[in-house]
């Protein structure tokens, strides 16, 4: 028996229940996708924000041509990190002995490497840093995930990729290089004397150490990791209006269902109870008869017709064996 035929032979009530396990079972799996999708979509954007700022600090000072930090000359270097130049000031008018000004020019990538330690070291959940498979600095190498981003990113032309990775979400968004990268990540005899002294690429070879950028190709990415709220958190964090759609809608689902059987299906058995009692009966007077309403007659709902008229029959048998019995011989 195929299996279609065989769920149409159970008990309407049977089917009922499985009917109703199944939507249950799908209103469940609608609402934990939702909620999941919800939360994963805010961590996105939550990333996306993060990126656009990183590229924000790196376009500002680019454009300002530097970001400049000072110094006092007898203060220690090691204070102002990473820097390419170094300017040094004028000493002061009023007091010539008082030590002068020392100005470290920092490039977008430094400025942006030292506005990521700081978020690092902030509490902050978010973290970013920029980093590309041919690098000048290996502090700045990248991790497997950025790697596997890259791939992406070059073998299909996407400009973003993302990740969840236990309870963190990587996000990385492609670095093309320009016009104005090639100058420092060009040919390295091209780069300015101070990156050239300072990252030396590698010997005879165009390409790498940060060196032999092509224009327009992907050369890195800006990486971000947020918190990734796991499946359980992410219940835990829903507003009482979320549960309260869920109660809402489940009750509405159990309120109908109860209505149908209460309506249909158990009044569906009683009266086909009734119809086989009769069909199997010694004694037609002895079957109970059951009643839907004070009026069926005149009831617009087919079950109280259909009892009406099973009724009838059964009176009209019950008059015709009578009938038999005494007039018979
Ligand atoms: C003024 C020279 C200069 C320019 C212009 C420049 N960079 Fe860089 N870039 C550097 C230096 C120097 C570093 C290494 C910084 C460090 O030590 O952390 C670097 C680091 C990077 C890194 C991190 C990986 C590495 O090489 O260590 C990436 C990615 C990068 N640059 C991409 C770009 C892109 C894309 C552009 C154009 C939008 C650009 N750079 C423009 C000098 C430059």
């Amino acid at each position: 028996m195929s299996p279609m035929r065989r769920l149409k032979r159970l008990k309407i009530m049977d089917q009922a229940w499985l009917i109703m396990i199944m939507i249950m079972a799908a209103l469940t799996s609608t609402f934990l996708f939702w909620a999941a999708d919800n939360s994963r979509n805010a961590e996105l954007a939550h990333s996306r924000t993060v990126a656009d700022m990183a590229d924000s600090l790196r376009n500002m000072v680019s454009k300002e041509g530097g970001l400049y930090v000072r110094r006092r000359a007898n203060e220690d270097v090691g204070k102002v990190g990473r820097y390419l130049g170094e300017y040094v000031g004028l000493p002061s008018p009023g007091d010539p002995d008082l030590p002068y000004y020392v100005f470290h020019q920092k490039n977008p990538f430094m400025a942006l490497a030292d506005y990521s330690d700081e978020v690092q070291h902030s509490p902050t959940s978010a973290k970013f840093r920029i980093t590309s498979d041919n690098f000048m600095n290996p502090a700045n190498q990248p991790d497997l995930f950025d790697l596997e981003a890259l791939g992406v990113m070059r073998e299909t032309g996407v400009t973003e990729y993302w990740k969840v990775k236990g309870n963190t979400l990587r996000y990385a968004r492609a670095l093309r290089a320009d016009k104005n990268c090639l100058a420092c990540h060009g040919r390295p005899e091209d780069a300015p004397a101070i990156v050239r002294m300072k990252y030396r690429g590698l010997e005879g070879h165009p390409r790498g150490g940060g060196y032999g950028y092509q224009l327009g190709e992907i050369v890195g990415v800006t990486s971000v990791t947020v918190p990734h709220n796991t499946f359980g958190v992410t219940l835990t964090r829903q507003s009482w209006g979320f549960w309260l759609s869920v109660m809402t809608v489940f009750g509405l689902t159990v309120f109908v269902f109860m209505q149908l059987m209460r309506g249909i299906v158990a009044p569906l058995s009683r009266l086909s109870r009734y119809a086989d009692d009769i069909a199997h009966s010694d004694d037609l007077c002895k079957v109970r008869q059951p009643r839907f309403d004070a009026d069926e007659a005149s009831s617009q709902n087919e079950i109280h017709q259909q009892s009406f008229a099973l009724k009838a029959l059964h009176e009209s048998m019950r008059s015709a064996v009578d009938h038999i019995t005494r007039h018979g011989h």
